[in-house]
This record gives C-alpha cells, sequence and structure tokens, in this order.
C-alpha cells in the first residue's frame, strides 16, 4: 500500500494488477470449470490464455513451471507470469501469480523467460515488453528473485538492446557452464534475420555479448526465417542443441505447416565467439499445436520438456474454449534424449502413477474393420506395438475426430483432422520408414502420439462431439498383429 498525494490510501501497481487477475479468476471460475473440454491431465490457465512454458526448473527438490498468461481475455495481451509447482511432475500445485506486468520497463507484458538457482535464490530472467507509439515496442531483460520459490522481488533491467538488432528481441534462457553464466536470446537483426545471440555474466547482473550462435545466412543457414523466438540452448550426450522457434518458414514437402514451426539445431558451441557449428534444422513435432518448448535438467540429469500446445495466431481465435473464459494447454512433461543423432522425447515414466483400469489384448489381428469397444475412453494412454504390419496402411480413428493412418507402402505417418477455422480436413505428415510402437495419451481435448519410443511425436489439440469415446482400427489390404494396452489417466 502506498498513500497518495491526497493522503488517502491507493494500492500500488502490482497488487492492483494481481487483484484484478485474481477477479477474473473467481468471476469465471463456474463457467470455466462448466467446459466438457477441460483436461483432465494437462495444466491449463485457470481463465484466459496460456502460452509458453517459462522457468522451468527442479528448485530445492520441487519442480516450478511458470507460464505466460493473460488473465483477462482470451487473446494475447500484457502477460503475467502464472505459476504451478510439483513434487512429481503429476500431481501439479496452483500457486501465487509469480509477475505483474507492473513496472515501467514490463508495462506490456513480462514475456518468456528461464529460471535459475544461484547459491539457493531462485532467479527468474524474463523480458520486460514496452510498446511505444506507432506500434514501436522496447524490450528489456530484467530480473527477479526469490528465496521461497513462491514470492518475487524484482531486481529490474539486467541488459539493454546491444546494437544491430531490432526490439523483436526477447526469451533469455540462462544457464552456468564452468563457472560463468551464458544467456541466449531469441533475435532479429537489423536485416531482418532470425537470431539466436550469446552473453556471457559473471554475476548475473552484468551480461556481455559474445555472438549470434545460429541464425539465417550465418553458419551455412540461408533463409531461415525474420525472427526466432524461444532459444533454448543444452548439453546433451557430449553435443549442444538449439532449440528454436523460428518465424517466416515457408511450408516445404511435409514440413513447416503451421503457421510458425519449432525445431532444433545438434552442433557443436564455440564459447568463445558464440558459434555454433550445426546440422540441419529438425522439426521438434510434427502435430498442429506445438511451440515454444522449454527444457530444464533435473537431478536425476533427465533433460525435460514442457512445450506450448498452441501456435501463435493459428486459428487461435477458433478453440471452442473461448465461450467458456479459457484457451490452450501445456504438453504432458517429456524427457528428451539424443538417439543417433536426433532428439527423441518420450513422456515422462512418472505419468504411468496416472494409469488405472489396464486393458490388455495379446497378439491380436486386426483385419479390415475393427472397433474395439473395451478399448473407448475419455482420457486415456494406449500403447500399440505392431508385431507385424502386412498391409498397405493402417488406420486409428479416435473419438471419429482424428485419425492416425501409416502407409507401410509409402512409408509415411499421417495425422488428419477438421480444420478449427473451416471445418475442411487437414493433415500434418512425416516419413517413417518402419513402425514398432504407437503410444498415444488422449485427453478431452488433445492428442499427443508418440511412434517407435518417441522418434516422432505429433502433437494436437482436437474437439470431438462430447461423449464420443470410441475408437476403431482399420487395416486396408492385409492384415496387423500387435499387441495393445491401454490405461485410463483420470487425473482432474
Ligand atoms: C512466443 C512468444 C515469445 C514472447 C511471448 C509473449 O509464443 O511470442 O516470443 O516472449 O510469446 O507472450
Amino acid at each position: 500500500m502506498v498513500s497518495n498525494k491526497e493522503g488517502g490510501i491507493t494500492i500500488d501497481r502490482n497488487s492492483e494488477l494481481i487483484f484484478q487477475a485474481e477477479q477474473s479468476v473467481s468471476k469465471y471460475k463456474e463457467v470455466v470449470n462448466q467446459d466438457p473440454y477441460r483436461l483432465h491431465f494437462h495444466l491449463m490457465p485457470p481463465v484466459g490464455l496460456l502460452n509458453d512454458p517459462n522457468g522451468f526448473i527442479q528448485w530445492q527438490g520441487r519442480y516450478h513451471l511458470f507460464y505466460q498468461w493473460n488473465p483477462f481475455k482470451t487473446a494475447h495481451g500484457a502477460k503475467f507470469w502464472g505459476h504451478y509447482s510439483s513434487s512429481n511432475l503429476v500431481d501439479w500445485q496452483e500457486e501465487k501469480i509469480a509477475l505483474a506486468p507492473s513496472e515501467w520497463f514490463e508495462k506490456n507484458g513480462c514475456y518468456s523467460g528461464s529460471a535459475i538457482d544461484d547459491k539457493g535464490i531462485l532467479k527468474l530472467f524474463y523480458t520486460g515488453n514496452v510498446k511505444v507509439e506507432k506500434g514501436n515496442r522496447e524490450t528489456y531483460q530484467c530480473l527477479a528473485e526469490s528465496m521461497n520459490g513462491i514470492d518475487f522481488l524484482k531486481k529490474g533491467v539486467v541488459l539493454n538492446l546491444p546494437e544491430g538488432y531490432t526490439a523483436h528481441f526477447r526469451d533469455p534462457k540462462v544457464w552456468k557452464h564452468k563457472d560463468k553464466w551464458y544467456m541466449v536470446i531469441g533475435a532479429q537483426s537489423k536485416q531482418l534475420e532470425g537470431r539466436a545471440v550469446l552473453f556471457s555474466s559473471e554475476t548475473l547482473e552484468d551480461w556481455l555479448l559474445i555472438g549470434d550462435v545460429a541464425g539465417t545466412n550465418i553458419n551455412g543457414l540461408e533463409n531461415f526465417g525474420y525472427m526466432w523466438e524461444c532459444p533454448d540452448l543444452f548439453h546433451l550426450k557430449g553435443k549442444e542443441v538449439l532449440l528454436v522457434s523460428p518465424q517466416g518458414l515457408q511450408p516445404e514437402g511435409m514440413l513447416y505447416h503451421n503457421v510458425y514451426n519449432t525445431g532444433y539445431f545438434i552442433g557443436t558451441l564455440n564459447y568463445e565467439t558464440g558459434g555454433l557449428e550445426h546440422g540441419d534444422f529438425e522439426e521438434l513435432d510434427r502435430g498442429f499445436e506445438f511451440y515454444a518448448p522449454q527444457t530444464t535438467e533435473d537431478d536425476q540429469g533427465r533433460r525435460l520438456l514442457f512445450g506450448w500446445m498452441g501456435v501463435p495466431e493459428q486459428d487461435e481465435d477458433k478453440h471452442p474454449t473461448i465461450p467458456y473464459h479459457w484457451v490452450h494447454c501445456m504438453t504432458i512433461p517429456r524427457e528428451l534424449k539424443l538417439v543417433n543423432g536426433r532428439l527423441y522425447q518420450q513422456p515422462v515414466e512418472e505419468l504411468q502413477a496416472l494409469r488405472k483400469n489396464q486393458v490388455s489384448l495379446e497378439n491380436v489381428l486386426i483385419q479390415d474393420d475393427q472397433p474395439f469397444t473395451n478399448l473407448d475412453g475419455i482420457a486415456y494412454e494406449l500403447q500399440m506395438d505392431t508385431h507385424e504390419i502386412k498391409a498397405d496402411i493402417l488406420e486409428i480413428t479416435i473419438k471419429d475426430c482424428v485419425h492416425l493412418a501409416y502407409n507401410k507402402k509409402e512409408q509415411i505417418f499421417t495425422l488428419e483432422r477438421k480444420s478449427l477455422a473451416t471445418g475442411e480436413p487437414e493433415i500434418r505428415q512425416c516419413k517413417l520408414n518402419h513402425l514398432d510402437k504407437v503410444r498415444f495419451f488422449v485427453d478431452t481435448s488433445s492428442i499427443e502420439i508418440f511412434l517407435n519410443d518417441g522418434q516422432e511425436v505429433f502433437t494436437a489439440r482436437m474437439f470431438p462431439i462430447v461423449e464420443n469415446n470410441a475408437i476403431s482400427f482399420k487395416v486396408r489390404n492385409g492384415k496387423v498383429t500387435s499387441s495393445i494396452q491401454k490405461w485410463d489417466l483420470d487425473q482432474q
């Protein structure tokens, strides 16, 4: 509380914004909870719009996940940092709002960023977004600290925009390497080229520009987008991985069909020059909704990831949850592994704690059309080990809403659904030279498909007719032998 000029009591801007956000949560709580598309085992906003995962960390034994949040509208705006925490990656607790856009350097949003532990203090680095006249913006990289992991004290701006970049410069990811701190930032050069930029610091409060890590017209990469968002750089099995969400890629065959895309480069980072000598860009996820993922290393040494199950400007206003005053969710937590030079993603094993009502079908022969009534479900995990595919195509239809198809002859896997905007069928595909295992996690309004132990992943929202919990299998021209296991995952 502070007193105003007239001697009356006014609430400070931060408390006022937090109060308004809490009001919005309680005002819409009932209507939000009436939505049958509320998910059972995914993180969602209590109201309003959720986007990027932020500040993902295991701190003092507990996992913390913050998220970009507009509590007032189901559209983007001046973002807050919402906050969940968990001891086991399965049961999440909603925490107090971590950051509200109250200060001059963040007045149009506490944008994305990351968390570190510095000698027992939880430190958040994030982008202060400021809109100035004529649609222009300013960007400030900011620090906030917490002793208890719940209440954050803002320390203000630690890095200003350097020469050579436009104000599209954001999303700091910070890590430690050999007693020094490093920060990678998503950027746009003055020539409108997408970039990831490296900084270093001894104190975490003064940052030195090292150089560009990768980007359009760097290290042999040609035109590769006009802006790179949410970079994440980490070490995995002797290599560096740069995860990034470039904007401005054009569709190419089966690739880059979302409005904006996410993928990774694997290579070796030169910490002196900042340069990453890297291989080709690979899409991380082949589905319709996946963007701005963030990783952390936990105390078991696992590289864990959450992604946003949404894509900016991609039919965001067409989601049927909007009349219920909320939109978007996170993916399930996944573990990343480097296998044969590629990133594999697997659901974290803790999710097995959600399993109940197991159904097991051993060595079943599937021919033609096969509805399996005992495999129906609202929220469930299904694992299919395909022992033998002697057929042209294997198809799986879920809730009469999404179709999965493996075309063995063409070695293509396809996910099909109806467009949220037009109702017309739309597809996402990838090449797949064999199919051993199809594992998917179905929730009330989402599906995440892991093929061959995470070799390829498809993530998507889906909005079936409520109470249609059907699943059916179809085999064209032949037969498939497989074992199927299914578990309900009803946490809610
Ligand atoms: C990615 C992004 C980030 C930004 C945040 C704002 O989805 O645009 O670059 O920090 O969302 O909410």
